[in-house]
């Protein structure tokens, strides 16, 4: 084993990193925390009993928690060679926490579990053996199979969750029982192979082991929920909005990269804007209100791609402002693309507006696929990334 660490972020977490390289190990087990300062040493303890005869590290992802969860876990690292400790403070998120543990882990089973004692850390070996056997790629650590049981969960959590479990199982085709556990292993070859196309966003980490890329081999073990004994969940409203997000991307991740899903969600925001405008433009008496709307709906959508689409390659400063050109000319060549379906499909006498809805929609989707590609090739190209 390496010697005992605690890595403050940002880690270097793209590419492998030297830790990686010193020697594998059977199993590491993936805790991410936030505000668990109580709960993380009484885990900790357990799972050094529980995994003694194994070649085990554990790594805890804390992103900055305000009880200090991420001194007690240095102070670990340092009691304990098999315990690592990262403290991000850049980040927040509970996948994107995962991930970065799974990034440093370096055993052939990657366990993920809650570091609030809700997950029975004895199901642990049994979660990592189809692993370790070669016979399974992800184990769902399940509420819902043999010997699983959701503890005392009211009501209305046991309705959200049945909601999101149905949505995930109809959307994504999976027969899991329990998407939306929380505790599941994974292979390293897995994570591996996944990792590129995972979503860092959002609570639902294990759904995109099980649907991105090719199909896993699954296995579930039942395990009982328990109660938390201190601090409080972080699920929440927006938790759940996240998760319905999560579950578009799979689905369209499937077909379209998520560059494209989030291209054409940006594009959806600015046809709102152009109609809004082009109402709100026309009531007030605008001349040339329809010029004006579509400018306004150019310009949300250059500042949204810009922002969120092709992120990682934002224009800034005066790159900002010469991405308009490219921006316009792409736009109004996507605008002529339109009419010209319209123009060729339509009954001829007509504007854009009056023709049927499905040629409308063609030259929606046509439009909205060549701006995408002329954007991504000329306005967001790479190689001149700022
Ligand atoms: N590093 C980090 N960053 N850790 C986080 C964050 C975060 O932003 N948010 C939550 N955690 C940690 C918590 O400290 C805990 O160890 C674990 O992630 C789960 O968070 P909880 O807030 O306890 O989630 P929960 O119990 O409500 O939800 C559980 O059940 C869901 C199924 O219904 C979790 O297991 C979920 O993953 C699961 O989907
Ligand atoms: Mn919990």
């Amino acid at each position: 084993m390496g010697s005992p660490s605690t890595i403050d972020t940002p880690v270097p977490v793209s590419g492998r990193t030297d830790r990686r390289e010193v020697s594998n190990c059977t199993v590491s087990v993936i805790l991410p925390t936030f505000n668990e300062a109580q709960n993380i040493p009484i885990l900790v303890a357990r799972l050094q009993d529980l995994l003694a005869e194994l070649d085990y590290e554990i790594i805890i992802v804390d992103d900055d928690s305000p009880d200090h969860t991420w001194e007690i876990a240095a102070e670990l690292s340092r009691q304990y060679a098999r315990v690592l400790s990262v403290r991000r403070v850049d980040e927040r998120g509970l996948s994107s926490a995962v991930l970065t543990g799974m990034h440093l882990a370096r055993g052939r089973a990657l366990v993920v579990m809650d570091a609030d004692l809700q997950h029975d850390e004895s199901a642990t070996l049994d979660l990592i053996a189809p692993i370790l056997a070669g016979e399974a790629d992800v184990v769902v650590g399940s509420r819902e199979a043999d010997g699983g049981s959701y503890g005392d969960w009211n009501r209305w959590r046991r309705t959200v969750s049945w909601g999101g479990k149905q949505l995930a199982q109809r959307l994504l085709g999976t027969q899991v029982s329990d998407p939306m556990s929380g505790f599941f292993a994974v292979s390293q070859t897995r994570f591996q192979a996944v990792e590129p196309l995972v979503n860092p966003r959002g609570f639902k980490i294990l759904l995109e082991f099980l649907a991105r890329g090719d199909r896993p081999r699954v296995r579930e073990v039942g395990y009982e929920f328990r109660d938390r004994l201190h601090g409080a969940t972080k699920m929440s409203g927006s938790v759940a909005g996240s998760y319905l997000l999560a579950l578009l991307d799979l689905v369209l991740g499937r077909m379209v990269s998520a560059t494209f899903t989030a291209y054409a969600l940006v594009g959806l925001i600015g046809a709102i804007v152009r109609l809004t405008g082009l109402y709100v433009l026309t009531e007030t008496g605008f001349a040339n209100a329809g010029l004006i709307a579509f400018e306004l709906s150019v310009l949300t959508n250059y500042w949204l791609n810009n922002r969120f689409t092709f992120a990682p390659l934002a224009r800034r400063g005066s790159r900002l402002l010469s991405g308009l050109v490219p921006f316009h000319l792409i736009a109004l060549h996507g605008l002529m693309v339109q009419v010209g379906i319209a123009a060729t499909l339509g009954d001829g006498s007509s504007g854009i507006l009056e023709n049927a809805w499905w040629i409308q929609l063609l030259g929606i989707g046509v439009a909205t696929a060549g701006n995408f590609l002329g954007n991504q090739r000329i306005t967001w190209r790479p190689s001149v990334a700022s």
